[in-house]
């Protein structure tokens, strides 16, 4: 079911919003070879509590932490351990957060230390294509149109669009309806409507867009190897276009 957020609701979620977006700015900071992703997920808790806020990810479901760290080849739900991030890594984070009883979502990938071109290029797609998939949104819009865009400008660099997770609705609860398929045919899917609050994701990869679920029930990693990345935000539908609530 789809729920339609009220103003006090959206009012909430431009808050909640607003301090993921500081959290990633923190943790952009923090990055660097030789911190483990367990570290992160610390500096990160300790930050959005701090804000007075929850990260909402930790308990979802059962999952282990507050953020989700995904170095390289994983493409999300990579769990913080003790493993060390290199010179030359790539490393998305995704996390959520629980701000006067709403829940925002947003992604980045982040270089560590110096980085390929052929990978900085790939994190600059990804980010392009979740402005290309927004571009023309607004209420009475509909999800295939965010498919079909994002799908086509990833595609046209040659990289591969993962199928298997996608958008969704966001707000009371971290997953709503409707799902938001990062590929598809515009004109087709779910109406967009005023007042819809929804994370748009696209999960990119520079070669087979297949991807597993490793053994601990949460990582996904590309099926080849091939590096990954992530770019996701929470936002607003509204009458003329969108009002992005994470940035
Ligand atoms: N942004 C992630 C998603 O939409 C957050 C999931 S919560 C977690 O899948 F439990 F998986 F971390
Ligand atoms: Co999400």
């Amino acid at each position: 079911m789809v729920i339609v957020k009220n103003e006090k609701q959206i009012q909430a979620m431009r808050e909640s919003g607003r301090i993921l977006r500081d959290t990633l700015l923190k943790i952009e900071e923090f990055i660097k070879a030789g911190i483990t992703t367990k570290d992160i997920d610390k500096f990160a808790h300790r930050y959005i509590v701090s804000r007075g806020a929850k990260p909402s990810c930790l308990g979802y479901m059962g999952y282990p932490a507050s953020i989700c760290t995904s170095v390289n080849e994983v493409v999300v739900h990579g769990i913080p351990d003790d493993t060390k991030l290199q010179n030359g890594d790539i490393i998305s984070v995704d996390l959520c957060v629980l701000y006067k009883g709403m829940h925002t979502d947003a992604a980045r990938t982040f270089c560590v230390g110096e980085v390929s071109e052929d990978k900085k290029k790939l994190i600059e797609v990804t980010k392009q294509s979740f402005f290309e998939g927004i571009k023309h949104i607004k209420a009475g819009s509909r999800v295939g149109d965010i498919g079909e865009a994002v799908q086509k400008y990833a595609e046209s660099f040659g990289y591969g669009v993962v199928r298997e997770l996608q958008g969704h609705g966001v707000g009371c609860q971290i997953h709503e309806d409707p799902g938001i398929p990062n590929f598809g045919k515009k004109g087709t899917g779910e109406f967009l409507k005023e007042g819809m609050t929804i994370a748009v994701e696209p999960m990119i990869t520079m070669g087979s867009p297949e991807v597993f679920v490793a053994e601990d029930g949460w990582t996904v990693a590309t099926d080849d190897g091939s590096m990954a990345a992530h770019y996701e935000n929470t936002l607003l539908i509204t009458k003329d276009g969108v009002e992005i609530l994470t940035l």
